[in-house]
């Protein structure tokens, strides 16, 4: 069984999603084993608590230089044995110790279909202003370069003329809810096979098959 650390820095729904899909079965071969925030009142770190997981804290102005916070961030995942990686409103940019450690094992999920809108915090607003008609989310791995990594899966949702950021950043988020625990089964899973930019998702075993 994987141990899979999830890191945020806000509100934590998206952890709160990974949280109930581990309690339905359906996180694949993984467990969340530790909750990292950058921000000590995260109400992510609430909602870990209550749900019994480990959490710890890696603030940026607790260290002279970035590439400290980094090799920080490095050290408490190793502590805590981590093998996978999901950023769920994780404000901070990776460093490259983390990085390196945990190659294709690092996903993010972003509120916009990528490659449009990203490399920013406001997505949703970004798609309304733009006058798209569908925007959704995206989940992909993680790389030096900010929402550029390869794409693992996405959800569309429409837009309708009445929508405003609360409303699109709503229905976005339904989907981000679905779409983050189904990429991270398939890659506890080891489902998921990167070829370039694009990742293809090998079919589920059977388990029931004799041998
Ligand atoms: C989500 O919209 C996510 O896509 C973005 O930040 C938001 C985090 O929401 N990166 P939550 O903290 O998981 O509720």
């Amino acid at each position: 069984m994987k141990r899979l650390a999830v890191l945020a820095s806000g509100r934590g729904s998206n952890l709160q999603a990974l949280v109930a899909a581990q309690a339905e079965g359906i996180l694949g071969d993984c467990a969340i084993a530790l909750v990292v925030s950058n921000r000590r009142t995260a109400l992510a770190l609430d909602r870990a608590r209550a749900a019994g997981l480990p959490t710890a804290i890696a603030r940026l102005g607790d260290f002279p230089t970035r590439s400290e916070w980094d090799v920080a961030l490095d050290a408490i995942l190793a502590a805590h044995r981590v093998d996978l990686i999901a950023c769920a409103g994780f404000e901070m940019i990776l460093g490259p110790r983390v990085l390196a450690g945990y190659p294709l094992r690092i996903v993010n999920v972003h509120p916009s279909l990528l490659p449009s809108f990203g490399g920013g915090l406001t997505a949703q607003s970004d798609a309304l202003s733009h006058g798209v008609k569908i925007t959704g989310c995206t989940v992909h791995f993680v790389t030096a370069e900010v929402d550029a990594g390869p794409i693992i899966l996405q959800r569309g949702v429409p837009v309708f003329d009445d929508d405003d950021v609360a409303t699109i950043s709503d229905r976005i988020l339904r989907e981000e809810h679905r779409a983050l625990p189904e990429a991270i089964r398939l890659l506890a899973d080891d489902r998921l096979v990167v070829d370039g930019r694009r990742v293809r998702v090998l079919p589920a075993l059977d388990r029931t098959r004799s041998l």
